[in-house]
């Protein structure tokens, strides 16, 4: 079979995949829809009153934070969790895949669950949700416009050599977690932490600030929003909820002054 032709589905199963958004009340009017209709709803809430709106729309609900456990890789799980979802969609079943914030920030299972199930002929969706990054720009007042901005899970920033403008916002996310692709055992420092500071360090200087993001998930609650010198940053900092946040670097050095001239 070509690249470009599409197996025939061997029943009328369908997968959509919706986000849960970071706080309760994110929860799209689309998602909530799908939730709804769907056969088997699997799901990775990460709070309680989440999981409670979901079991309240739709009493099939299966919780794919059973297949984490400390130490066991995360492609692992990943993989696991890619097979219930899929093997409900075989079954011909109407399958919804649940994921905090936005399904396709940081969702490898998410992803591959839709790219698989479109390969294998059947109907496969991805809808957008509220993801962490969105909270970030209405919490902390900065706006990716202005300096542009920029994205980068952090282990794959410090492993790869990531070339990036310190001039525009920075986000690294993941940090809680960084060189370390089981899940965490309790207590377990990252060992990338220093290879972190002293990345950011080389080129912001020990003074710049980092933020230390968290969007609050439950209602009445306020976002973390810690302001630290890069130096002084301690992996104690980084739950598994922390994003980084560097402010950009002042004074952009201009890249074409003929083109400047005819801003108006
Ligand atoms: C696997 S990713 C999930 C991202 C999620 N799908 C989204 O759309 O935001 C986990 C990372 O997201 C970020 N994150 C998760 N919850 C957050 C929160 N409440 N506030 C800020 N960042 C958060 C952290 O960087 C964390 O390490």
């Amino acid at each position: 079979m070509s690249e470009k032709q599409v197996a025939r589905p061997k029943s009328n199963g369908w997968l959509i995949s919706v986000g849960l958004g970071i706080n309760v009340g994110q929860m799209t009017s689309d998602a909530r829809n799908v939730i709804a209709k769907a056969d088997v709803v699997f799901s990775l809430a990460t709070n309680p009153i989440s999981h409670q709106i979901l079991l309240d729309l739709n009493p099939n609900v299966h919780s794919l934070h059973v297949y984490y456990s400390p130490g066991k890789l995360r492609p692992v799980t990943y993989q696991e969790m890619i097979d219930a979802v899929l093997t409900e969609v075989r079954k011909g079943k109407r399958v919804c895949f649940a994921a905090y914030g936005h399904p396709g920030v940081f969702g490898y299972p998410t992803h591959m669950s839709v790219k698989i199930a479109r390969e294998e002929g059947y109907d496969a969706v991805m809808l957008p949700g509220v993801s962490a990054e969105d909270c970030l720009f209405a919490d902390l007042g900065l706006d990716p416009g202005t300096f542009g901005c920029q994205s980068f899970e952090s282990t794959d920033f410090v492993f790869r050599e990531r070339i990036w403008d310190p001039h525009s916002l920075l986000i690294i996310w993941q940090v809680s977690v960084i060189g370390i692709l089981t899940m965490p055992k309790k207590n377990e420092i990252p060992r990338g932490h220093k290879f972190l500071i002293q990345r950011l360090v080389d080129v912001y200087g020990s003074d710049h600030p980092g933020i230390l993001y968290e969007a609050a998930s439950l209602p009445l609650c306020n976002p973390r929003a810690d302001e630290k010198s890069l130096s002084l940053l301690m992996p104690k900092d980084f739950r598994p909820e922390t994003t980084l946040v560097i402010r950009p670097l002042d004074n952009c050095p201009r890249a074409n002054e003929e083109f400047g001239k005819l801003i108006r």
